[in-house]
């Protein structure tokens, strides 16, 4: 197994004052480093786990473009990944899509470039029971288009957590 680990992402933007209050609100992310061109932002102990520039070349980004289509970050637990749901929610800041993919369950954002953000949780205890279904027959009537699994409104997650399901009962959202 590999010693490397994600350090950051960088990204460009077509207007850096509007991602930094994305990312700032989605992440809690916060500036370290800001100049005119550049800021570098983090949300926990590393010293950044994103760095954004507006160099005055940034050209829009075809949805269907090659090269990387989304980041995905994970949530603890479904019930982190509603409590995270709710907190966008209260910024502001909607999902362009939900989806239970049988071993996950995710919510996409786009930030103000049109970058797609993915928080995700796992809808079993343990990395194993994710890595078996993903080898399963399971996996492939999931894998279908146009979701990859069963898209779900996350409202209903919402009203789940707070009425304090399990994470069992969240990992079936969609599917019933
Ligand atoms: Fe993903």
């Amino acid at each position: 197994m590999s010693k490397l680990s994600i350090a950051h992402f960088g990204l460009r933007s077509r207007n850096l004052p509007d991602a930094i209050d994305w990312y700032g609100k989605a992440f809690g992310a916060k500036v370290l480093y800001r100049d005119e061109v550049a800021a570098f932002m983090s949300f926990d102990e590393e010293h950044h786990r994103f760095v954004i520039w507006d160099d005055g070349e940034t050209q829009p980004k075809s949805e269907v473009a090659s090269g990387v289509d989304h980041i995905g970050f994970a949530c603890d637990s479904l019930s982190h990944l509603a409590d995270e749901y709710m907190r966008l929610m209260g910024l502001g800041i909607q999902p362009s899509l939900c989806v239970n993919h049988g071993f996950t369950c995710s919510i996409y954002y786009h930030d103000p470039d049109g970058n797609e953000v993915e928080l995700t949780a796992d809808n079993f205890p343990t990395k194993e029971e994710c890595t078996a279904f993903m080898r399963s027959e399971a996996m492939k009537s999931v894998m279908q288009p146009p979701f990859y699994g069963a898209s779900f409104d996350p409202s209903d997650l919402a009203k789940m957590r707070q009425n304090n399901a399990s994470e069992a009962d969240m990992a079936a959202l969609g599917i019933n």
